[in-house]
């Protein structure tokens, strides 16, 4: 008998030996069984690869589907961003070019003003002329809080830390107002506690933003209050870590706010109620930059008020101490850089396009003996620079031929190429924005000094580049231009 396996080959049968026959069937039947279950499992194995055949069809669909759709999604993201990008991009340009065409003609306004209150007036033109020169600034300020209000959306609002006589400080910026106080009929009282009670008190502050806090709780307080007065309250408390906390407490007996005003009032352009700004203007932004700016000193700005019954205000600064400057140091920063412009006859190249901007820059330097080159353009900057060999360079950023930027560069090359000292470059320029004054900087310019040019600020900035150009401290050594 011969058996294979898989088809059913059998040889052998109808032995004489019945027992061998009966045997014979046995296997027959179990091998015909065999077959059938191999045969249903084929089927069953056949059955199963079907299935799976489309369950994998099914998920490769579904993969697609999903591929698809999260490429879908990854493009709508991207023009949302794009979109986005887009308009953040527009907004800067739109508040660069605004910002630029305020301060353009203010710097003419404010410069000419200036420069009329230098000339013999009568009372009531001297009053006229007051009038013209409160309105610019106010305009200035308004550009300057939204600038700030981009450096700090941007996270670019940047503090020093100076040496500061905060009594002193305070003193300056009540004396500012006292008029206005009394002008409305209102009382005022300032209060010194602990340590600044005696005065000459130094801490390490950025002052023009402690001043810029200080002058706007004022300002409010007088802009609210019809009767009664204002009291402000300094302390100086030492904490834990060895810093000092700086309070200021402005009350005022004015029309108070609602706890629903309260809550919303240190959110940007947000007044009490449209009355507010039919009454007194503002932009609703003094507030919420002074906050921020108490905040980033590690302090805070905080009010209690009561409707119909009065303000309180406390802003905090924390701050660490200073050692009193030497007499000689403490002497007014006015007069060391007066002294260090008046050391020698300075040569200046002036490099501006516009005639008012020119007569305004003239005005500002006539009391000092300059030797000044005017040019028009950023070419004549780079050629009168070959040829004049300036002390310091006063910059305008947008001039014809070539602008400020470029000559700068141009002058920056040829320096490298000669070997010559680097001369002070100072950007005078109504572009003000933080990502522009840092791209002039990275550029090759000194320092920056905005328009409308605050005379102060531009005298301070020559005199730093000059003594800091000619490897002087503070006190020149005197003698004349070579
Ligand atoms: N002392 C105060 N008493 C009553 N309301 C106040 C007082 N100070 C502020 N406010 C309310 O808070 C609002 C916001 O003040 P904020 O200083 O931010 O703006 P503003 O004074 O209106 O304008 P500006 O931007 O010129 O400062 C004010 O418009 C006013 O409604
Ligand atoms: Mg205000």
């Amino acid at each position: 008998m011969t058996l294979r396996s898989g088809d059913i080959a059998i040889s052998g049968c109808g032995s004489d030996d019945p027992a061998e026959d009966a045997t014979y069937v046995e296997l027959l039947a179990e091998l015909q069984h065999e077959r059938l279950q191999r045969q249903e499992l084929q089927r069953q194995l056949e059955r199963k690869t079907q299935s799976l055949r489309q369950t994998n069809a099914s998920l490769v669909s579904l993969a697609r589907q999903v591929d698809r759709m999260v490429r879908e999604r990854t493009e709508d993201l991207d023009r949302g961003r794009s979109a986005a990008e887009a308009e953040n991009e527009a907004k800067t340009q739109f508040l660069a070019t605004m910002s630029h065409e305020i301060r353009t003609p203010l710097n003419g306004v404010l410069g000419m003003a200036s420069a009329l209150a230098d000339t013999p007036l009568g009372l009531e033109q001297a009053r006229i002329l007051d009038v013209l020169r409160d309105s610019g600034r106010l305009l200035l300020n308004i550009v300057d809080d939204i600038l700030d209000l981009t450096k700090i959306a941007e996270g670019k609002l940047t503090l020093e830390q100076l040496p500061t006589d905060v009594v002193s400080l305070t003193d300056a910026v009540c004396r500012q107002f006292e008029p206005r106080i009394r002008a409305k009929g209102l009382g005022f009282t300032k209060l010194c506690m602990n340590e600044l009670a005696k005065g000459g008190v130094w801490v390490h502050i950025d002052p023009t933003r402690f001043q810029q806090v200080l002058s706007n709780l004022l300002s409010n307080a007088i802009k609210f209050t019809e009767n009664g007065a204002i009291a402000l309250t300094a302390n100086l408390k030492a904490e834990k870590d060895g810093l000092l906390l700086l309070t200021l407490s402005v009350r005022d007996t004015g029309v108070g706010l609602s706890p629903r005003q309260v809550e919303r009032l240190f959110q940007p352009y947000i007044q009490a109620d449209a009355s507010v700004h039919r009454n007194h203007g503002g932009t609703g932004l003094g507030l919420a930059i002074a906050r921020q700016i108490c905040q980033r000193m590690g302090g805070d700005l905080t009010c209690s008020s009561l409707e119909g019954d009065g303000s309180e205000f406390r802003a905090s600064f924390r701050v660490s101490p200073a050692p009193a400057p030497e007499q000689d140091q403490a002497a007014d920063p006015a007069e060391s850089e007066c002294a260090i412009l008046s050391s020698r006859r300075w040569r200046v190249l002036v490099a501006e396009d516009n005639r008012t901007n020119r007569m305004v820059l003239r005005h500002m330097l006539k009391e000092y003996d300059l030797d000044m080159i005017w040019v028009q353009n950023g070419k004549k900057a780079v050629e009168a620079w070959s040829t004049q060999k300036p002390d310091l360079v006063l910059m305008d950023v947008n001039m014809p031929v070539l602008d400020g930027v470029s000559a700068t560069e141009q002058i920056r090359e040829r320096e490298e190429a000669e070997a010559r000292a680097p001369v002070p470059i100072i950007a005078v320029s109504a572009n003000a924005l933080v990502h522009q004054v840092k791209a002039y900087l990275e550029q090759g310019m000194t320092d920056h000094v905005a328009k409308p040019i605050r005379k102060q600020r531009l005298l301070q900035i020559m005199a730093q580049a000059l003594s800091e150009a000619q490897g002087h401290d503070s006190a020149p050594e005197i003698g004349p231009h070579p």
